[in-house]
């Protein structure tokens, strides 16, 4: 069994008459990435920030690090990193002035100038926080929320708001975190991101988390549908497409041969059905369903609605 990190058991918090979080309880595990995820509202930010010891909650117990965040609030924050959702600094503070301050509250931790290496920040030393783009930025908060070389690093809504190249950039970032065995527990309402990223996610709407699991594992159970589209010239193929077995629909248009079916091996049957009849195929694509289509199966909506 892995080592459990982080365990939440039926965590509860109002702002006022708002429910923020209702009823969560998840565990994240060493060295994994977890993801939170769902939409705006769904209470991402509050669950994080109850976990890191920043907001007092109403209900259930938290344990981090096999500490609690409130009565061991200083304990606890020598051990987690922490980068905030629309978090800013100074406008003309310099990057390299921002990384060793905060590498003054605490006792030990890397070397700045190998930290910014990493995080492809060296040759930003000497710019003003004012002047950096949004990868930049969330790249100086990502060394921030480093610098001390902690435990679990928490991540809110990192890559909002940045440009395709700019997000891929903070996922190869965040990989590499988890491959010097830091611990790492995100939010997003990314799914693409959540998918591509995350070891296991949790899936929160309006404070309750709907399923947890592994990416995968989540898309075999609720849409274990696939698809498989083709393009090929004659009507040969039609006769030799009715021997595949679990194909649960069959549509033609022109050329084109969609077939739908279920389970892992449906894709397979159809390439080897394929090759054995010798059919010509010009253009050859597969659908298989993503974390988004998971959300709208168990949501009925999607994420942005
Ligand atoms: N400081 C606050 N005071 C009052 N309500 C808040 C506060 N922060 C968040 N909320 C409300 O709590 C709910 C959950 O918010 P939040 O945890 O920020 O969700 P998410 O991070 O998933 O977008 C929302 O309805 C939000 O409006
Ligand atoms: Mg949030």
């Amino acid at each position: 069994m892995p080592r459990t990190v982080i365990s939440i058991a039926n965590l509860g918090k109002r702002y006022r008459s708002t429910v923020a979080v209702d009823d969560v309880s998840l565990e994240v595990y060493d060295g994994e990435i977890f993801g939170l995820i769902g939409p705006n509202g769904a209470g991402k930010t509050t669950t994080m920030e109850c976990v890191q010891g920043l907001r007092r909650h109403d209900r259930g117990t938290i344990s981090v690090l096999g500490l609690d965040p409130h009565r061991d609030a200083s304990a606890l924050r020598q051990r987690i990193g922490v980068q905030h959702q629309e978090a800013h600094l100074q406008k003309r503070i310099k990057v390299w002035e921002a990384v060793d301050l905060w590498a003054s509250l605490y006792a030990s931790g890397e070397n700045a100038d190998s930290l910014l290496k990493r995080l492809g920040l060296e040759a930003k030393r000497n710019a003003w926080f004012m002047t950096l783009s949004g990868g930049q930025k969330q790249r100086l908060f990502i060394a921030l929320a480093l610098i001390h070389e902690p435990e679990v690093v928490f991540l809110d809504e990192l890559t909002t708001g940045l440009d395709p190249q700019a997000r891929r950039a903070i996922w190869d970032l965040i990989t590499g975190i988890r491959e010097r065995g830091t611990t790492v527990f995100l939010t997003t309402h990314l799914m693409e991101e959540a998918e591509r990223l995350c070891d296991r996610v949790a899936i929160i709407e309006h404070g309750r988390l709907i399923e947890l699991g592994t990416p995968d594992e989540l898309v075999r159970k609720h849409c274990p549908q696939r698809s498989v589209i083709f393009t090929c010239d004659g009507d040969g193929a039609d006769t030799h497409l009715d021997s595949i077995p679990g194909v649960l629909s069959r549509t033609r248009n022109g050329a084109a041969h969609t077939l739908s079916g279920e389970g892992d091996d449906f894709v397979t049957d159809v390439i080897s059905v394929i090759a054995k009849s010798g059919i010509r195929v010009r253009g050859f694509r597969t659908e298989i369903p993503t974390l988004e289509d998971v959300f709208l199966k168990l949501t009925g909506h999607g994420i942005r609605d």
